[in-house]
């Protein structure tokens, strides 16, 4: 199948394959999703398969404004609150749905699901045209690293999906912050641009449980499961600026073909020679550019080992590592 590049003057062609039953991804703030009619269990079926996801792994519903979500859920009021307060923006929402409302397909076959009403007006049009709510899982295969440009869904799914909607780059770079509102206090299940700093004035205590789930243990979001944004390479994290003279000389004498990624004032004091990507100047530079330089090393495939900077974990430096460290699967340089 030919796969449609679409811009702002094709909404109505995009929603048209959307209502028949095709897969177009769309653009956000965080990072590419792939779409579909999140009413049809046919449609979000495509979405698994080309993903590779697995079938336990539920759907974020994507949705144009707030009453859409009340179509399928229990819209309770610290949920409105929530909504008020930061959609459109990165931040999903889990509520229990209405018996039936959603197919187990979507839902992984949970009484819940995670909504979500994303910062691009394109993406909202689209949805609003439709008529429909879209699913929404991140736009790149099951496991590899998010797509943050167009060119990325691209090369996960050219010629295997009907469309992909183009607004340029993302803007935040990592995915949504995920909260539970079916558990008392509200639990964060996976950690974004929104932490418990913005979200504890509105609505109170939350919890953050976004600890690394074992293959065998029922995690509360299915997803934090499986291993995540692994580029070919292996990642190891540098948990200072000065520490990376060392990591550099044990990487030069490990003798493998290995690449920088970090900030600028670090990748001066790099040999020309080794492959660098720029995590720009600060945390959120960093974040915007994570996904996007796990990326590049893919196809500079002469790399088997990437040095990558860490950041302290707080504010939006806590959903970088958390990335990065999925990444990385937890390897740290050490000196010892
Ligand atoms: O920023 C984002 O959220 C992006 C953009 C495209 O909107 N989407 C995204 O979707 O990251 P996805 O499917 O890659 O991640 C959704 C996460 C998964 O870890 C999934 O397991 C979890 O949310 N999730 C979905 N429905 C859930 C539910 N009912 N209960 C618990 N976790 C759920
Ligand atoms: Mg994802």
């Amino acid at each position: 199948m030919e796969t449609k590049k679409f811009g702002k003057d094709d909404l109505a062609e995009a929603a048209a394959l959307i209502r028949a039953g095709e897969v177009v991804a769309f653009p956000t703030e965080t990072v590419y999703g792939l779409g579909a009619d999140a009413t049809s269990a046919k449609a979000a079926l495509k979405v698994f398969e080309a993903k590779h996801r697995p079938a336990d792994n539920p759907l974020i519903v994507t949705v144009a404004d707030p009453a859409m979500v009340a179509r399928f859920a229990t819209v309770t009021p610290d949920a409105a609150k929530l909504m008020a307060a930061f959609w459109p923006g990165p931040l999903t929402i889990i509520l229990p749905i209405l018996p039936g409302a959603l197919s187990m397909v979507v839902t992984g076959g949970l009484q819940t699901a995670a909504f979500r009403m994303p910062a691009s007006a394109l993406t909202r049009a689209l949805i609003a045209e439709a008529g429909v709510p879209i699913v929404g899982p991140s736009a790149n295969i099951s496991g590899k690293p998010s797509a943050t440009r167009a060119e990325h869904v691209l090369h996960d799914f050219d010629g295997r999906i009907a469309g992909v909607l183009d607004d340029g780059p993302t803007t935040v770079g990592v995915e949504s912050t995920v909260i539970d509102m079916t558990v008392q206090p509200p639990a964060i299940l996976r950690p974004g641009k929104i932490g418990p700093a913005e979200l504890a004035p509105v609505i109170g205590e939350v919890q953050s449980d976004h600890h690394h789930v074992g293959a065998k243990e029922t995690p509360k979001a299915p997803g934090m499961k499986y291993k995540h944004y692994a580029p070919a390479a292996q990642v190891v994290v540098v948990d200072t600026p000065a520490q990376f003279p060392a990591a550099i000389d044990w990487a030069q004498a490990s003798g493998q073909p290995f690449g920088v990624l970090a900030c600028d004032d670090i990748l001066t004091t790099v040999d020309p020679a080794v492959p660098t990507y720029t995590l720009g100047s600060d945390v959120t530079t960093a974040t915007h550019a994570l996904f996007a330089g796990l990326r590049w090393f893919d196809l500079h495939p002469t790399v088997t080992l990437i040095l990558a900077q860490a950041f302290p974990a707080d504010g939006l430096g806590a959903a970088y590592m958390n990335r990065l460290l999925k990444s990385a699967g937890n390897e740290h340089f050490s000196q010892d």
